[in-house]
């Protein structure tokens, strides 16, 4: 999964890069929009977001049918309408027993989630998540909200991957950046 301390760090732009790259790595990506608060997954692939992952829950669905293929290797499950009750959903039994099924089928399942400073279903996820990956804006965020975000990730034991440092303002960093070319 991917999460953030606060909004807008660009966990959404995050995870869907990633999501790309690896599916290009000849490895079998499926990629879900777990925000349910403020999805955008849907956003970043020009896909519609009239049924998505609370539909397919609540009509208790085939999966397949809420496949987006993106391109061979890469596909997406949106968010589905936004729904009343999302961190009930988030702690159901039938998220764990669909992510169990699905990783039948994928190397990689990527999550996207709301800030983990906000709301608590970041760190329900990572509960049930292999590996956490935390966007950070540059010059954005308190080192100290950092630090509180990553307490409260520690405490639900989740596995801090890494760290993407985002929002750097190229101008500032350029000397460096062609440096190497
Ligand atoms: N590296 C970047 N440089 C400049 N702008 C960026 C960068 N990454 C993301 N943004 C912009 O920042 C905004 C927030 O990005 P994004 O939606 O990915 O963040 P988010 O953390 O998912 O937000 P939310 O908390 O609303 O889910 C968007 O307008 C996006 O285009
Ligand atoms: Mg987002």
């Amino acid at each position: 999964m991917v999460s953030s301390c606060l909004a807008s760090e660009g966990k959404t732009t995050t995870i869907s890069n990633l999501a790309s790259v690896m599916s290009e790595l000849s490895k079998k990506i499926l990629l879900i929009d777990l925000d349910l608060r403020k999805p955008a997954v849907h956003k970043q692939f020009s896909l519609s977001n009239r049924h998505g992952l609370t539909d397919l829950l609540l009509n208790k669905d085939d999966f397949n049918a809420y496949l987006n293929n993106i391109h061979p290797g890469l596909d997406v499950i949106t968010s589905g309408k936004i729904p009343a009750n999302p961190t009930e959903i988030i702690n159901s039994n039938a998220i764990k027993g669909l992510l169990n099924r699905l990783a039948d089928y994928y190397d990689y399942i990527f999550l996207d989630t709301p800030p983990v400073a906000l709301v608590s279903d970041p760190l329900i996820i990572a509960s049930f998540s292999d590996a956490v990956i935390l966007t950070v804006a540059y010059s954005e965020t308190e080192r100290d909200a950092i630090k509180k975000s990553v307490d409260s990730l520690k405490q639900v034991n989740a596995n801090i991957i890494g760290t993407v440092l985002n929002k750097i303002p190229l101008s500032k960093h350029n000397k460096y950046y062609y440096s190497y070319y």
